[in-house]
């Protein structure tokens, strides 16, 4: 649904500080797919997430979308509303995405459609009456099925999660696990999760992808991409 094409990222190029973030990054995210990106700490994993989502420009290559470059280093902000929408991201701290006064205004920020916002609830199994409440009064979990909740009645046809699950405790990481394989499920939402945490990409993907300081080095399936990287990678094959 999604091809990704040679993408580059030089950070301060013209100086000593300059670092290939990215290096002629090339895949294909399939639609309806949960594709994990795994590597370690500096391989380029969040620029990757921020070039999909507009908020950084590759330094070259391109994003095509149905046989149109929707990023490329020259996108404008016309280009990128096409990305609004379609692509969402959810932070690391859920905290620090809410902001309205209840969970009902928090959810309808973006959309104005109450059916569909009942019909969310439903799903994922909040109270009705936690919609007059304060964003703030709620526990991580609930927390966390609001913050998707809002993203989800945008309608995105993608969600990137970087690093959603690095705070939780292994239980509430598990039932978020499920979450995600639910939302992709009955959403038919595609999920792109970064994660440090190899069991949760091991419980999540359907596909992984490897970076290694800037390069794909690996793509395929979760069990032999994830051995590969825990072995040491391409350095570890030498
Ligand atoms: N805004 C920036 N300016 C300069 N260099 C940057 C910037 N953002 C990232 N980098 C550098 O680019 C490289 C890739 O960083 P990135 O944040 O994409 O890695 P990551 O895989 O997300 O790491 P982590 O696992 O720690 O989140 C690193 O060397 C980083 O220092
Ligand atoms: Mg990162």
């Amino acid at each position: 649904m999604i091809e990704i094409n040679n993408l580059w990222k030089i950070y301060n190029k013209r100086t000593l500080e300059r670092t290939n973030a990215l290096s002629s990054v090339s895949f294909k995210i399939k639609k309806e797919e949960i594709i994990s990106i795994v590597g370690k700490t500096g391989s380029g994993k969040t620029t990757l997430a921020n070039i999909l989502l507009g908020i950084t420009k590759p330094t070259d290559g391109k994003v095509i979308l149905n046989n149109e470059i929707i990023i490329n280093k020259k996108s404008k902000k016309r280009n990128l509303r096409k990305i609004t929408n379609f692509l969402l991201l959810s932070f690391q701290y859920p905290e620090h995405q809410l902001f309205r006064i209840t969970v009902r205004e928090e959810i309808l920020f973006n959309s104005n459609d109450e059916k569909y916002m009942n019909e969310l609830i439903k799903n994922f199994n909040l109270q009705k009456n936690l919609l007059d409440k304060s964003p703030f009064v709620l526990s991580s979990g609930q927390k966390r099925k609001v913050i998707l909740i809002s993203l989800l009645i945008q309608k995105p046809k993608i969600i990137i999660f970087d690093e959603a699950t690095s705070f939780l405790d292994p239980k509430s990481r598990r039932e978020f696990i499920s979450l995600l394989k639910k939302v992709n499920k009955k959403m038919k939402t595609t999920i792109i999760f970064i994660s440090h945490n190899i069991q949760d990409v091991i419980n999540i993907s359907d596909r992984v992808v490897l970076l290694e300081e800037g390069f794909l080095t690996k793509i395929g399936n979760p069990k032999e991409v994830v051995d590969f990287y825990l072995k040491g990678g391409t350095h570890g094959k030498k």
